[in-house]
């Protein structure tokens, strides 16, 4: 697996961060919600396809960094393929999931995914800022390799609710969600995706970690506004928007 790849945008967080990033990931909805939201739009989709097979099938996780969000999907599904551009977290995912028969790590990008057409029955992407305006080559490449009767859901922040969508509404947030909401919203809606909105919870086991990983977020004045507000509390608000379109 080589170096710098051609489309990859930069991700600060976890590519400058990975330790903290996990921090931050582990941190996120300990309540699974949105593991429960995903599962009920797969099983929706995937309702009398496949003669009663009940795993999600093939399932691509596009963006898939050092490949967290991948052990939990090997064991709903037949095979799981995470793609990645960034060659240490495409081999960090690679070693995560090394027990993992039914897991294939390919370095690649959303607009030129490494695997053939409508081969794909779940397509998932996590905290997928690769999607959105200007995006729409890796929306193609969605369109091209998930079958019929297939699912795309990706998973983003949603800027207009919850403590942690305020700072990220600052429109400083590394993680770039644009400012302008309403375009953001009606690019996934020109692009035939529906939003589910989720609230969620980001749970630390000690200060010294949520503090981490707010820095690896937001700049420096987010930071220090923020840890005011939170003041001793381990526990964030935040919501999350989930964009999903049935093929
Ligand atoms: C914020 S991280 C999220 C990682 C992972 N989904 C998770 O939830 O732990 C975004 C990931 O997208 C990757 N990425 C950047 N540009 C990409 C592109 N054009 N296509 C696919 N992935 C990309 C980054 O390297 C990074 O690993």
């Amino acid at each position: 697996m080589s170096g710098a790849y051609p489309g990859a945008i930069p991700s600060p967080n976890i590519w400058d961060y990975p330790e903290i990033y996990e921090v931050e990931n582990r941190a996120v909805d300990p309540d699974r919600v949105i593991e429960a939201a995903i599962a009920e739009l797969v099983a929706q989709s995937r309702a009398g396809l496949l003669g009663g097979d009940t795993t999600w099938g093939h399932v691509l996780d596009v963006g898939c960094g050092n490949g967290f969000h991948l052990p939990r999907l090997a064991e709903v599904a037949k095979r799981v393929t995470g793609v990645e551009p960034r060659a240490s977290l495409a081999a960090a995912a690679q070693h995560r999931t090394r027990h993992l028969s039914n897991v294939t790590i390919r370095q690649g990008v959303a607009q030129d995914l490494p695997v053939p057409s409508g081969s794909v029955d779940v397509a998932h992407a996590r905290w997928a800022y690769f999607f959105g305006p200007g995006c729409e080559p890796g929306l193609r490449e969605i369109d091209r390799v998930v079958r019929r009767g297939g699912l795309a859901v990706f998973l983003d922040h949603d800027s207009t609710r919850s403590e942690l969508g305020r700072w990220f509404a600052d429109g400083l947030a590394v993680d770039g969600i644009p400012r302008d909401v309403g375009t953001y919203e009606r690019f996934w809606a020109r692009n035939g995706f529906a939003r589910r909105s989720l609230d969620i919870r980001w749970q630390f086991e000690n200060a010294e970690d949520l503090a981490a990983v707010l820095r690896i977020e937001f700049p420096a004045e987010t930071v220090l506004r923020a840890l005011a507000e939170i003041g001793d509390r381990l526990e964030l608000e935040a919501a999350v928007n989930l964009w999903f379109r049935r093929y």
